[in-house]
């Protein structure tokens, strides 16, 4: 099968360069025996398609179309994709974001195997550790392939009457819920337990939630809230983030509202018509929400400390000049990696005075928020693999590294990524 250089990375030639002691990334891969529980094929391809609520857009499926379709294991599930990219002449990978699988079944073109050319195939095998939300992409030239619709969702939880996702997406100025524009439907009988996994898939952060009850925030990014409370705030959903809302479904429905009324899903007894609404402007804050409960890991005993600071300058890139996004003063491949052992405990403070906000995306882990701004987080550990990082603010996250291998850091934002927002996580 014939390479096709990672364009996201320019680092084509990584996987199986690693400098893991005797690791290499090709060593650490998933199960490789056993029957698989979940075994689907997903092709990509490139063509003319019809959203689900018929408008048609010039982009990429999976499986004819476009989100793909959802994945939905349990827990302890094998799970096994065979990949065919039929017609993306860029190549084309599936992450599994937000899942922390082993190294070699990340699906990073340039860092973990080489992009699949039109033609070839790829088979990803992982087992599903945590129940959550979590969706799947292409990891080549993300910033065109993801916004053109090479996505679907991955759900590790039993089907359930209530469980409902919402991948909100934006295709050709079109903005869809499940691929369709304005209002839609979802029926679930009233007096059921919801819960509706949203994911946004788009580049911006979006302002989510149920309105016509109070609901609780179950889940962030694929971890359990610990003591949620109800509320009827919104929830600011950063690009690549998910969040599971709960609520009973009221007698007449609920909606879920994604930015603006006009983009909803009712859901609720069929032919309900809850009304939309405005969401409110007050949004849940994380760093209060929640009960506190054990991490699993003392903070306290950090034995690396990584200063990732994001900012902007001008420089040039193939003797091209441009407005670079920067961390620690370099842009994407200049910027020194984060070394780690396994084991070690990180902490990590990330700084932005960039003058736009980030949505900054860690691969294979997943983070505790320790504070904002100088302020601990006293409610829920909140836990995240997708953090909104506004302007003129500092997080400072922490997390074990358990997960050996060369790892993505980056904006998910994605042209921001490809406009040098973007580092590697790297085991010594
Ligand atoms: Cu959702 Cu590196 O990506
Ligand atoms: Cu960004």
């Amino acid at each position: 099968v014939p390479a096709t250089p990672g364009h996201d990375h320019g680092t084509a030639g990584m996987a199986g360069m690693a400098g893991m002691n005797s690791m290499s990334v090709a060593d650490l891969t998933g199960p490789k025996t056993g029957i698989p529980n979940v075994n689907v094929t997903l092709t990509a391809r490139k063509q003319k398609f019809q959203l689900a609520s018929g408008e048609t857009v010039d982009g990429y499926t999976v499986n004819g179309t476009s989100p793909g379709p959802t994945i939905r294991a349990r827990v302890g599930d094998l799970i096994q994709v065979t990949f065919v990219n039929e017609s993306v002449k860029d190549g084309a990978t599936l992450h599994w974001h937000g899942i922390d699988v082993p190294n070699a079944e990340d699906g990073v073109a340039g860092v973990t195997q080489d992009a699949v050319p039109v033609g070839g195939k790829h088979v990803y095998r992982f087992k599903a550790e945590q129940a959550g939300t979590y969706w799947y992409h292409s990891h080549q030239v993300s910033s065109d392939e993801v916004k053109g619709g090479l996505f679907g969702s991955i759900v590790i939880a039993p089907t359930a009457p209530g469980d409902v996702v919402a991948a909100i997406h934006t295709y050709d100025g079109k903005r869809t819920i499940n691929g369709r524009t304005g209002t839609s439907q979802a029926d679930v009988p009233p007096g059921t337990t919801a819960r509706v996994r949203v994911i946004n898939t788009d580049n911006a952060i979006l302002r989510v939630g149920l309105v016509g009850t109070s609901y609780k925030v179950v889940a962030v990014d694929g971890r359990d809230v610990h003591g949620p409370a109800p509320v009827t705030d919104a929830y600011a959903l950063p690009a690549g983030g998910r969040v599971d809302l709960e609520a009973v479904v009221p007698a007449g429905g609920m909606r879920l509202v994604a930015g603006t009324p006009a983009l909803s899903l009712a859901i609720g007894p069929p032919g309900s018509n809850p009304p939309s609404a405005n969401l409110p402007t007050d949004t849940v804050d994380l760093l209060t929400y929640g009960t506190p409960a054990p991490i699993g890991f003392d903070p306290g005993k950090a034995n690396r400390n990584f200063q990732y600071r994001i900012g902007r300058r001008p420089g040039f890139l193939d003797g091209v000049p441009g407005l670079w996004w920067t961390i620690n003063g370099h842009k994407f491949p200049d910027v020194p990696m984060f070394m780690v052992a396994e084991g070690d405990v990180v902490r990590m403070t990330i700084s932005n005075t960039s003058g736009q906000a980030h949505p900054m995306h860690l691969h294979g882990h997943h983070a505790v928020v320790l504070s904002r701004n100088g302020v601990r987080a006293t409610g829920s550990p909140w836990w995240t693999d997708t953090l909104e990082v506004g302007n003129k603010e500092t997080y400072e996250i922490a997390f074990v590294a358990d997960n050996p291998g060369l790892w993505m850091d980056h904006c998910h934002n994605l042209p921001h990524a490809s406009q040098g927002l973007m580092t590697h996580l790297m085991y010594e």
